[in-house]
């Protein structure tokens, strides 16, 4: 059977990948997920499908707008902020779900919507103009994103049982959300000291906004962490030093960044379980996408890639990777294999490496493991083998998406 022929296959690449993965010989059913019905997406670039694009007009520049995005996968710019498919969209395949559409395209949201925004962050606009920072960046932060939510449940839910089928049946995925609002504030140079302030009310809007969805009866949450931003190039190239001890040994990572990140990290982890104490019917995932990240930076080859810290996209710069020549353009060059780069642009992974890192969630990276969101159903890894699948699936999809953007 064909099937069985690819679960040896991708438990033999899983192995290899060094994730314990879940492979499952069950057929899926034709409509709705494995699991659950629908999934509802909020965060940023990492999982933005279209939404970034849809807010902006036509002329707006933005690098995704263009080729090379998308060259690996829909061989065209989708709105995503990779060379091809990112976290959602794996989660979703791994499934059995069709790619989860952007809310600002429309339609009739029947698997989920996806209300992601390039840029968005965890905290309100107004928040960091208080601060002294004006921003610049996409006002549709969480906040927004819940608000569009909130639009959006009545015109699928006509019902109050509906609406309570609908909360309990569908999985939330809430993040990663919060980078950006560090981001933002890192380029331009706020200190160490001034970011940690900001830790507790990033954790605190997350917080707020997995409350406010068990209040609409939610039942099901994935919450990632945040990366280990002291690998990505970006901070590599923007934040050198000849210090001793600055840098990771074994990764070549800057530690202080990563150390930042665990603190982020750790407080999130002690809110969500603040959580499951006062909410025991929901599930609370804890997807931990840092220890899946820097799993590939410590033996980048076991993965496949050759070039853990350089840009796949960007120019001659450090790390492959500056502010002023961003991937896309004019003076930027593409690398001939973007498999082998964890980095697509410097701060946004590759379609190779957001696919490894969700085997990762799917395997010893969750806390709790996804089985706990899954247990009348089996989910199944299989279309995160190929990187360019040409399943008929993905297809499909991938036509019916080419309508929202
Ligand atoms: C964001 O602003 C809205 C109203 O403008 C407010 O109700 C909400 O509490 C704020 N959220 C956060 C996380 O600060
Ligand atoms: C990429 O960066 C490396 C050094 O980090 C440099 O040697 C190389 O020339 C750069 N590639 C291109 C095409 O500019």
């Amino acid at each position: 059977m064909a099937f069985a022929a690819q679960a040896a296959r991708l438990a033999a690449s899983a192995l290899v990948a060094g994730v314990v993965a879940a492979v499952v010989a069950m057929p899926v059913p034709a409509a709705g997920g494995v699991c659950f019905d629908r999934i509802f997406s909020f965060g940023d670039s990492l999982t933005d499908t279209g939404n970034f694009l849809l807010s902006v007009p036509d002329d707006f520049p933005d690098p995704a707008r263009s080729l090379p995005y998308g060259q690996t996968f829909f061989g065209r710019p989708s709105g995503r902020y990779s060379d091809g498919r990112n976290l959602l969209d794996f989660f979703a395949e791994a499934f059995g779900m069709p790619f989860v559409p952007p809310y600002l395209g429309g339609g009739d949201f029947l698997n989920g919507a996806n209300f992601a925004v390039g840029g968005a962050t965890a905290l309100n606009n107004s928040f960091f103009r208080e601060l002294g920072v004006e921003p610049t960046w996409t006002p549709h932060s969480l906040d927004e994103q819940m608000q569009w939510f909130k639009r959006l449940l009545p015109s699928i839910a006509s019902t109050e049982s509906e609406h309570s089928v609908i909360m309990s049946k569908s999985l939330f995925l809430v993040g990663e959300v919060g980078g950006n609002d560090y981001n933002h504030l890192m380029v331009r140079g706020k200190s160490l000291a001034e970011l940690r302030e900001l830790v507790p009310q990033v954790v605190g809007a997350i917080s707020l906004a997995i409350t406010e969805l068990i209040n609409l009866g939610a039942k099901k949450f994935v919450v990632p962490g945040n990366f280990p931003i002291g690998c990505v190039p970006l901070y590599l190239a923007i934040l050198p030093s000849e210090e001793k001890d600055y840098y990771n040994e074994e990764t070549g990572c800057i530690k202080w960044l990563n150390e930042f990140t665990e603190y982020h990290n750790r407080l999130l982890q002690e809110e969500l379980e603040k959580l499951r104490n006062l909410h025991p019917d929901v599930s609370v995932i804890y997807a931990d996408y840092y220890g899946a990240t820097l799993n590939i930076y410590r033996a980048p080859l076991q993965f496949g890639f050759t070039v853990p810290l350089n840009s796949c996209c960007g120019s001659d710069a450090p790390h492959n990777c500056s502010l002023s020549v961003l991937c896309g353009n004019p003076g930027s060059f593409v690398c001939p294999d973007p498999s082998k780069y964890v980095s697509w642009d410097g701060l946004h992974f590759t379609e190779a490496t957001y696919k490894v890192i969700i085997q990762g969630v799917l395997g010893s990276y969750a806390v709790p493991p996804l089985s706990e969101i899954c247990r009348d159903g089996e989910y199944k890894v299989s279309q995160l083998h190929q990187c360019t699948d040409s399943n008929p699936t993905n297809t499909v999809t991938y036509d019916a998406m080419s309508s929202f953007i």
